[in-house]
């Protein structure tokens, strides 16, 4: 008996996929390559199924012997410890991001003298179609909550941009770049204190509520399916803390992170320039279990955010905090600077490696934004958030129209900078 090997995501299987395992199962005995999270975030976006669940429906279809898990996108490895006869493929991976796998494939087979085999690519039905179908079907809380601790254990780095209204939320949905093939968008959403304060014209000093924020997560929920990153703040009392972490559970939020400080909360970006004064390690600590214990849904991650390098309290301070935050039983700390150069977290980030017991690690680089995210990921920092680009980009820009109108006294001058009426009014689907 011959053997076959078929590499696939199997996520949301169709008359596609069944049609390449008959065509193999005629040249041999079928085992499936199924690629894992990890090996299907490096190129694209996060299946909607986990690895297990995917195995179980792929190793029950007719003719598949066996399945394996193949945990990167490059078939090599699984291809010289089988060295099976034939690889069997849909001819549509000729271009595009596979284009290269497929190269690596021909040339490893011919090793041992194994042949490609392209199947042709079923018409009528794909992936890409499924995804939109599924996209405008939504998803439940449950399974929104989920998804960042997937994304964080299947990506080198979690991608997350602020989002303070529906129309920033589609964005971050919708979204995407094909660069050499590669397909970027971002994984998920920050409802950032900054800007939900900005948008309704107030500071932010926590003088928005926790319900006034939530009519926020509530935009976003009804138009979007990525995971949401909540800034909580300080959190506030502990006895209201615990409500919060409730609110935003029901409504699928994926975490919450707070930060160490006490009183009245100004922004860190003002550094020590306003004063503003941190927890005590125990008093944070209690805030952290309170939130642990009001939990429900086991996915949800409380995220301490440690605030020693703004307020200018050393990197032994920060150390000692994420270690007995951690303690604590925090699902991921946020280390936040607000220098022009990124030293002070690479530092951080150094020390965190050595550290016996670490969670995931989160960045936030408003101010040391020259650094790359695949630096970040080098340095160990799991998720990183830009969280405020979106509104400091629409301000000008709305500022500058206001401007342009004034001076001129009628509104053609602006419309250079302006979409056109039509494209406005067909954006949001279904208005006509
Ligand atoms: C926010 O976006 O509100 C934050 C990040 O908390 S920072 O503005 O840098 O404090
Ligand atoms: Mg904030």
């Amino acid at each position: 008996m011959k053997k076959v090997y078929v590499g696939m995501s199997a996520d949301l299987v169709h008359p596609g996929h069944l049609n390449v395992i008959k065509e193999a199962k005629k040249l041999g005995e079928v085992t499936i390559g199924l690629l894992t999270d990890e090996a299907i975030a490096s190129y694209k976006r996060l299946p909607h199924m986990e690895y297990e669940q995917r195995k179980e429906v792929i190793e029950n279809i007719k003719g598949v012997k066996e399945v394996v898990p193949q945990n990167t996108l490059d078939y090599r490895p699984n291809l010289r410890k089988l060295k099976p006869d034939f690889v069997v493929h849909g001819d549509d991976w000729k271009e595009g991001v596979q284009s290269q796998t497929r190269r690596q494939v021909i040339d490893v087979l011919k090793e041992w003298d194994g042949k490609l085999v392209e199947v042709p690519y079923t018409e009528g039905i794909s992936s890409t179609k499924l995804n939109k179908a599924l996209k405008e079907i939504g998803i439940t809380p449950d399974l929104r909550v989920k998804r960042l601790r997937r994304l964080i254990n299947a990506k080198d780095i979690v991608r997350i941009i602020e989002a303070h209204s529906g129309l920033t939320g589609l964005i971050v949905e919708n979204t995407q770049v094909n660069i050499n093939g590669e397909v970027r968008e971002f994984d998920g959403m920050w409802a950032s204190s900054l800007t939900d304060s900005t948008i309704k014209g107030k500071p932010d000093i926590e003088a928005v509520d926790i319900t006034a924020r939530t009519e926020n997560i509530n935009d976003l929920v009804e138009v979007t399916t990525k995971p949401i990153i909540f800034d909580g703040d300080t959190g506030g009392k502990i006895e209201h803390f615990v409500f919060t972490v409730r609110t935003l559970e029901r409504l699928g939020v994926s975490a919450i992170i707070i930060e160490d400080k006490v009183g009245l909360k100004k922004n860190s970006l003002f550094g020590t320039e306003v004063p503003q004064e941190q927890d005590t390690i125990e008093g944070f600590c209690e805030k952290i279990r309170a939130g642990k214990r009001a939990q429900v849904n086991q996915d949800f991650m409380i995220i301490s955010r440690i605030e020693s390098l703004i307020l200018k309290q050393g990197l032994d301070d920060a150390l000692e905090r994420a270690q007995a935050y951690i303690k604590a039983g925090v699902d991921a700390v946020m280390i936040h600077s607000k220098q022009d150069s990124p030293k002070e977290i690479l530092d951080f980030c150094e020390e965190y490696k050595n550290f016996e017991r670490r969670v995931p690690l989160v960045a936030v680089p408003s101010t040391y934004d020259t650094i790359y995210e695949d630096e970040l990921a080098d340095a160990g920092v799991n998720v990183v958030i830009y969280a405020n680009q979106l509104l400091r980009s629409a301000y000008p820009a709305m500022l500058n129209t206001a401007k342009t109108i004034l001076t001129n006294k009628r509104s053609y001058e602006a419309r250079e900078n302006l979409m056109p009426i039509k494209d406005i009014l067909t954006l949001i689907p279904g208005g006509k």
